[in-house]
C-alpha cells in the first residue's frame, strides 16, 4: 500500500494552525477499506488521538449511512475520516452532524465563491441545486475512550460521466459546478482548520452553526415521511430544531421532534 507523505500535503496548508493537529499521526492512503473502519479500529483499541486523520483516494469498502455503499473514482473526491475526541455530554452528540456540514459547506461555499448557495439535507447532506455534494456518517465509539469518528465524502474533481447513469441527476461535484478542478489538499486544510478552530466549542454554543443550516434547509416545507425507530412520522418539514433535531409537523398538526431516523421519503 503507497502512502503519500503527510507532510507534503500539509505543507499546501500554509495558514492553519497546526498546533493542535497530530500531523506524525496523519496518513494518506492510495487505497483502503473504509477511512471510518481504519479509524474505528484505532478508537476501539485505544490508539486514537485527538484530530487522527485518515484519507484514501480510493475505498473498496466505502460506508454511507443505512448500510448503503459510498463510491468513487480513485484521486477524484475527498474521502477522509477524523477522529473526534468526545466529552460526556450526550446531549450534544446529535450537534455532531450539523457541526460538520457546517464547516464543510463553508469550505466549500469559500471554493464555489458568493454566487453559489449549497442546501443542508438533514441530517447530513450537502446538496446543490437538489444534487448531493457531500455525505457525512458520523459513528460513536464509547470504549476505552470516547470518540466520534466524523467521515466525509466529498466530491471535488469527479466528472459526471463517471458516476452510474443512476446517480447522474442526483449527485454533482465541485468540477461540475465550476468547470475546473480544485485542490482536495486545499479544501482538506480548511475543514481541518475548521474543526481545529470550532470542535467542541460550537457544539455546545450552536446558534452559529444553526444559523448556517437553516437558510438552507433542504427539507423545510416539503412532504415528508420519516422513519425513526419502528416508526413513521408523515407530515411536512418545519425547520430544524435548536438542538438539530427535525421538525416536522403531522398531518394531525402537531409538531414531531426526530432526533434520528433510519428513512426519509419525500413527496
Ligand atoms: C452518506 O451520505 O450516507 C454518508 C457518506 C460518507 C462517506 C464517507 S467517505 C469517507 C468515510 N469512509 C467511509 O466508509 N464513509 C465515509
Amino acid at each position: 500500500m503507497v502512502e503519500r507523505i503527510h507532510s507534503e500535503i500539509v505543507r499546501g496548508w500554509p495558514e492553519v494552525d497546526l498546533s493542535r493537529f497530530p500531523i506524525d499521526r496523519f496518513r494518506h492512503l492510495e487505497e483502503t477499506g473504509s477511512t471510518n473502519d481504519d479509524l474505528l479500529a484505532r478508537a476501539r483499541s485505544g490508539s486514537a488521538c485527538p484530530y487522527d486523520l485518515i484519507s484514501a483516494d480510493f475505498q473498496s469498502r466505502g460506508r454511507g449511512r443505512r448500510g448503503d455503499r459510498w463510491e468513487a473514482t480513485p484521486g477524484r473526491n475527498l474521502l477522509f475520516s477524523l477522529a473526534l475526541p468526545l466529552d460526556g455530554d450526550r446531549q450534544l452528540w446529535p450537534r455532531l452532524p450539523h457541526l460538520t456540514a457546517w464547516i464543510v459547506g463553508s469550505a466549500v461555499e469559500s471554493i464555489l465563491g458568493p454566487g453559489y448557495r449549497l442546501q443542508a439535507k438533514w441530517p447530513n447532506d450537502l446538496l446543490h441545486e437538489g444534487r448531493k455534494l457531500a455525505g457525512i456518517l458520523v459513528e460513536i465509539v464509547l470504549a476505552p475512550e470516547p470518540y466520534a469518528i466524523v467521515g466525509i465524502g466529498l466530491n471535488v474533481n469527479l466528472r459526471e460521466e463517471e458516476l452510474p447513469p443512476d446517480l447522474r441527476p442526483i449527485a454533482t461535484s465541485l468540477y461540475e459546478l465550476l468547470g475546473c478542478e480544485s485542490s482536495r489538499w486545499f479544501l482538506l486544510g480548511q475543514i481541518v482548520q475548521g474543526f481545529l478552530r470550532h470542535f467542541p466549542e460550537k457544539t455546545d454554543d450552536f446558534a452559529t452553526v444553526l444559523d448556517w443550516i437553516r437558510p438552507r434547509d433542504f427539507l423545510v416545507g416539503q412532504r415528508l415521511s420519516v422513519r425513526s425507530g419502528r416508526e413513521w412520522f408523515e407530515g411536512h418539514g418545519r425547520g430544524i430544531g435548536d438542538d438539530g433535531e427535525l421538525l416536522l409537523e403531522t398531518l394531525t398538526g402537531e409538531l414531531a421532534k426526530i432526533v434520528s431516523a433510519e428513512e426519509i421519503r419525500r413527496g
